[in-house]
């Protein structure tokens, strides 16, 4: 058992470290002040929980260099938007490449039939289109399921992120779906048009769907965004019977879970989603984000469009689909979507959760792990949480604060907001085995069992 008094001794000692280690972003942090909100140029970055920002320098493979010179071994990747690595080679010089020869003109370019091509291949689905980000995908895929359906709601499971998804920032109170308390001049309330209800909760879902007036439900396949929340078995096959059987349209948020390997999480586990939504690493760290259509989705899609009124749609942004988008999404889906590198991916990424299992049998300390494909999170205690009312409960704590300091202060960079770890092309056998032993002899610390 970790004792609260070892947890707030750890976070206060590693609090002071990271002042002593940090003197130069410390004074950069106080000039950045002056003109940005909060002090950070989007205001996510300051939800560290350090004393202050980390301002970094350099960022290559896995390794960063901070304003200090410190360096780390990067097992956060940018929150998955450099799944695979920091400006590799074959990325940097595609991105040079097209530098060279426009960015942005509104027309189609050379790549495009390619990059199609490469899409359906790759996850399935035989019609895409391109957003700047995983956000707008979600946002534009909502109306396109409210068009084709005639329905209003939309439903999603508890604890879940889609991004900056109006619709769906709801949570269960008590049973009851209510906006999220935290939202910035949200004056809607959205419980009107989603319901939500938990994860795993096959009885909810189908009462949920039951009165036949739901567009679509938006699920990763896989909770990322509240620790990790894995279904049950049985559970993907219950939501799709469900959905189809109250004519419900399925969307699969892969944003995250397209670290399952080359076809996300949808093809290497057999589902079978009408609708599919990728982003972050899709094109190596730019904004770019894709949606997909199943074939009989595209008809319905082709169909709306013949009849729709004219005017705007409410769906496209003027920088979706550009040349630069199209070529980072042709050397990641070229080089980074195959077998071989996932194989390799997964590969050290079992040897990093079989690692931290081990070290938590040996330390006997209450946490558990769990992975999906090159993704692993450590969870601060015992039970896997079954779904995202549970797993809410469990994470945001300062012991997850201490453990985070603990490890930045030896060079190892940890997802903030819960305890996420990513493998990466660079990542070495010798890198994961220096988190597992880092992060063993934080535990050891925790424990009082040095
Ligand atoms: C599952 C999922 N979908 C969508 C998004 C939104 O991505 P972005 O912030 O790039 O728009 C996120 C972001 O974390 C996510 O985790």
């Amino acid at each position: 058992m970790t004792s609260p008094a070892a947890v707030e001794a750890m976070l206060d000692r590693e609090r002071a470290l990271f002042i002593q280690r940090n003197p130069a972003s410390e004074a950069l942090a106080e000039k950045a002040a002056r003109h940005w909100l909060g002090g950070v140029p989007m205001m996510w970055m300051s939800d560290w929980g350090t004393p202050f920002q980390l301002f970094i320098a350099k960022a290559e493979g896995i390794t960063l260099t901070d304003a200090d010179g410190n360096s780390y071994k990067d097992f956060c990747l940018g929150d998955t938007g450099a799944m695979f690595g920091h400006s590799p080679a074959p990325v940097a010089e595609a991105l040079a490449r097209q530098g060279a020869r426009g960015l942005t003109t509104m027309l189609a370019s050379l790549d495009a039939a390619v990059v199609g091509d490469l899409l359906s291949d790759r996850f399935g689905l035989p019609v895409w289109q391109v957003t700047a980000t995983a956000s707008d995908a979600n946002r534009s895929v909502i109306r396109w399921c409210r068009a084709l359906t005639g329905r209003a709601k939309i439903l999603v499971f508890n604890g879940c992120y889609h991004g900056a998804v109006d619709d769906a920032f709801v949570t269960l109170d008590d049973g009851r779906t209510v906006s999220d308390p935290g939202l910035i001049g949200e004056v809607r309330d959205l419980a009107a048009t989603t319901r939500v209800v938990e994860f795993n909760d096959v009885a909810a879902l189908q009462a949920a769907l039951a009165p036949g007036d739901v567009a679509c439900v938006l699920a990763e396949p896989v909770m990322t965004n509240v620790g990790m929340v894995l279904p049950d078995e049985g559970f993907h096959q219950a939501l799709r019977e469900a959905t189809r059987a109250t004519g419900t349209l399925l969307v699969i948020d892969e944003t995250h879970c397209m670290s399952s390997g080359p076809g996300g999480y949808a093809r290497a586990h057999g589902l079978d989603p009408d609708i599919m939504v990728l982003g972050k690493p899709i094109a190596g760290g730019i904004p770019a984000a894709v949606y997909g259509f199943s074939a009989a989705i595209a008809a319905r899609a082709g169909d709306y469009l013949k009849v729709k009124p004219p005017g705007h749609s409410g769906i496209g942004t003027t920088l979706s689909g550009s040349a630069i988008q199209l070529a980072m999404m042709r050397v990641m889906l070229e080089t980074y979507f195959t077998a071989d590198n996932f194989a390799r991916l997964d590969t050290l990424a079992e040897r990093l959760e079989t690692g931290i299992a081990a070290a938590i049998a040996r330390r006997q300390i209450d946490w558990h792990v769990v992975r999906v494909g090159a993704r692993v999170e450590f969870m601060c205690c015992p039970m896997r949480p079954r779904n995202g009312g549970q797993a809410a409960r469990l994470i945001h704590r300062p012991i997850d604060q201490a453990v985070h300091h603990y490890m930045l202060n030896r060079g190892l960079l940890v997802t903030p907001f819960h305890n996420m770890l990513l493998i990466a092309p660079d990542t070495t056998a010798g890198d994961v085995d220096r988190l597992v032993a880092t992060l063993e002899a934080c535990m050891g610390e925790l424990v009082g069992r040095d």
